[in-house]
């Protein structure tokens, strides 16, 4: 992300645990034969997310976005025993390889891949989420937003990847409709008093969305 000092990420990552061989294979899969490798978490952002699920042990896990499943796979492997990661993706072709991994990774058991549109899926998984973790069409994230608050526990945490939008949001005259729709999104979360949150600069921008 070059709105960040590339020499401030570098440095980071050279100080951070190496991507482990499973992720790494999934990685260099995606950038051989993938038409938008770009939209992948990186290794620092995966371990962020299994890192948040080991302490907040959840029951149910939801993921908007699955793509090949890379940030699937690290939330999978930070839930306790017994819970489920539901994740959803409205593209065949990336639910393929998606379950291809997830079978090599022997994850299969915890996590299930729903195909089709988010906003259709959504009404027919009817749980009390414990984390969520946005990452799908950037203007649908009100959409989604505003329909997961009410179905997630108190305490509960919503992560919104991309809320910086490669620094488009921070222009004063925001231009295209992805970068509109996340700023509108971030102050809608900005204002909203049923959550707690903090913005993390980390990578694209990670919003930590908090139910009181
Ligand atoms: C940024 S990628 C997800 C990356 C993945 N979470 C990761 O970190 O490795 C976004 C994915 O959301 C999917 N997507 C976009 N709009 C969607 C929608 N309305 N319903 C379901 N999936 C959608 C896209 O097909 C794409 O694969």
């Amino acid at each position: 992300m070059t709105f960040l000092n590339p020499l401030a990420v570098e440095y980071a990552s050279r100080f951070s645990s190496t991507e482990d061989p499973l992720l790494s294979e999934l990685h260099q899969y995606t950038l051989a034969h993938h038409p938008e490798p770009h939209m992948l978490s990186g290794t620092i952002q995966a371990t962020f997310l299994q890192w948040i699920c080991e302490w907040i042990r959840p029951s149910f896990v939801l993921e908007i976005g699955t793509m090949v499943g890379y940030s699937t796979i690290a939330l999978a492997r930070g839930l306790p025993p017994g819970a489920q990661l539901h994740t959803i993706e409205k593209r065949k072709a990336d639910i393929s390889i998606a379950e291809t991994y997830f079978q090599k990774a022997g994850l299969s058991d915890r996590i299930r891949i729903h195909e089709g549109d988010a906003l259709q899926i959504l009404p027919q998984l009817s749980y009390t989420w414990d984390l969520v973790f946005l990452d799908a069409d950037k203007t649908g994230y009100l959409d989604y937003y505003e329909y997961l608050i009410p179905r997630m526990r108190p305490g509960a945490l919503l992560i919104a990847d991309n809320v910086l939008f490669h620094g488009a949001v921070l222009e004063e005259n925001i231009k295209g409709k992805n970068a509109k729709a996340l700023h509108a999104f971030n102050e809608r979360v900005s204002q909203d008093d049923r959550v707690e949150k903090i913005m993390l600069t980390l990578r694209d921008g990670l919003f930590l969305i908090r139910k009181k």
